[in-house]
């Protein structure tokens, strides 16, 4: 599985060119991409920058040598390269396993191009079905998020911390629900409901904006437009 992940990450890390921001993503399969891109730094003398999408990625990327920049100073990124947890086959995703989908979503929103890595167990014909929904909210609005999402037929669970048993905190302080909403037959709909209700931050549900993706089996890595 590592290999494949490995591998499917290395694949995606030769669209990048020479000059490029790039976005670095959250996640298992993404931290390959982070090692490679610190490759092309090191070994191929190709100047990069990178914009991370959490905490953990940005330590990763120091540990690797790739210099940090901000949207502030690069509020257009010209490749980003993230991880996910669900693939459907118009190519949108749930995503947020890692906790950081609000910088995740950011950073895809300000690229001019967004790459998923993966291996074949993240593709699913629906998405939703064995896997629930991540969407970051204020802590403050727990209740009652918890209550709109019963009306619209969803099952919401605060996540914790499996580390210190405490309430499962972003990198940018607040509280993660995992819903269970069973298959997602219309995923435009259900997030802008979702949108919609006043203390959601963001949801996992990234529809429409992913140019590629690489997905890794035993054998080959095959990529999807
Ligand atoms: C983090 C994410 C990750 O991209 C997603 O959870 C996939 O992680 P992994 O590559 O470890 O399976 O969305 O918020």
């Amino acid at each position: 599985m590592e290999l494949v992940k490995k591998r499917a990450a290395i694949e995606a890390c030769k669209q990048i060119k020479d000059g490029d921001i790039v976005g670095l993503g959250t996640g298992s399969t993404a931290a390959y991409a982070i090692k490679e891109i610190g490759r092309l730094i090191r070994k191929e003398k190709m100047q990069l920058y990178g914009v991370p999408t959490s905490r953990q990625t940005y330590l990763l990327a120091i540990e690797n040598s790739i210099p940090i920049t901000s949207l502030r100073q690069h509020p257009r990124i010209d490749i980003d390269i993230d991880g996910a947890d669900q693939i459907d086959e118009n190519l949108n995703l749930i995503k947020g396993g890692g906790g950081a989908l609000t910088r995740e979503k950011i950073i895809a929103s300000a690229s001019k191009e967004v790459i998923i890595i993966a291996d074949e167990s993240k593709l699913v014909k629906n998405l939703g079905k064995n896997y629930y929904l991540p969407i970051e909210i204020l802590e403050f609005a727990e209740s009652f998020v918890k209550t709109q999402i019963k009306k619209i037929g969803g099952k919401p669970f605060t996540r914790i911390n499996k580390n210190t048993s405490e309430l499962y905190k972003t990198d940018n302080g607040n509280i993660i629900l995992d819903i269970d909403f069973d298959i997602i037959y219309e995923p435009i709909k259900l997030d802008s409901k979702l949108q919609s209700i006043p203390g959601i931050i963001e949801t996992g549900l990234f529809i429409g904006m992913v140019d590629k993706a690489y997905i890794g089996t035993k054998t080959t890595v095959k990529k999807l437009d």
